[in-house]
């Protein structure tokens, strides 16, 4: 029997020696998950704080160009959540046949919406009136001159593709993306304070005994 497996041995000077090298290693295992998570949230928190750069854009999939026709839109979502409406003008069968631009009204953040039928794009909450090209002719948005921001589109082996800044978390994937219902947008009818329903104060109704 040797002088450690006796429980009354006196320490021996490598005990020490390896407490110390277990506890190093353990603080530093500690240290190793900590910048792990840390660093994980760092990226992501550095991502929202500082999204994108200014012009980064992305190649999303929007259509097969024959399935918009001539005088139809549809509304489109991007990755960081913005919504656009996407016209058919032309027949031409490339892109020049399409324009992309804001449904978000610059004037208070209505949905915009084209209206083929009158070759513009409407606002419904105060009138706002825009040209097939998304410059403002009328309403709020035609007297600020606020005209509707313009994103850029290419056709590849009959699709029709949309150029779109990418998304501002890490979270958020590009598969977000896509077409969504026409109505589709921020909250609200219209979202637009001015037309959200007023609250009425509830009347109570009590029955009198005489
Ligand atoms: Fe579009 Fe006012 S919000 S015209």
């Amino acid at each position: 029997m040797n002088d450690e497996s006796r429980p009354d041995a006196a320490p021996s000077p490598d005990d020490g020696d390896r407490r110390g090298f277990l506890k190093q290693a353990s603080r530093a295992a500690m240290a190793a998950g900590l910048l792990g998570g840390y660093g994980g949230f760092a990226a992501v928190a550095g991502r929202y704080l500082y999204p994108a750069r200014t012009g980064e854009v992305m190649w999303q999939f929007v259509s097969e160009v024959d399935g918009i026709k001539v005088g139809e839109a549809l509304r489109y979502r991007g990755p960081s959540g913005e919504t656009i409406n996407i016209a058919r003008q032309a027949r031409n069968g490339d892109a020049s046949d399409f324009i992309a631009l804001s449904s978000t009204c610059p004037h208070l953040g209505c949905q915009v919406r084209w209206e083929g039928q009158n070759d513009r794009f409407f606002c419904p909450c105060h009138n706002g009136v825009f040209d097939p090209t998304g410059k403002a002719i009328g309403g709020p948005p035609g007297e600020a001159g606020q005209s509707l921001p313009r994103y850029d589109l290419r056709v590849e082996n009959g699709s029709l593709h949309i150029a779109v800044p990418p998304p501002r978390l890490t979270l958020m994937q590009p598969d977000h993306a896509g077409v969504v219902a026409a109505n589709d947008g921020p909250e609200g009818p219209g979202h637009d304070p001015c037309l959200a329903p007023v609250a009425r104060p509830r009347t109570e109704r009590r029955d009198v005994e005489v």
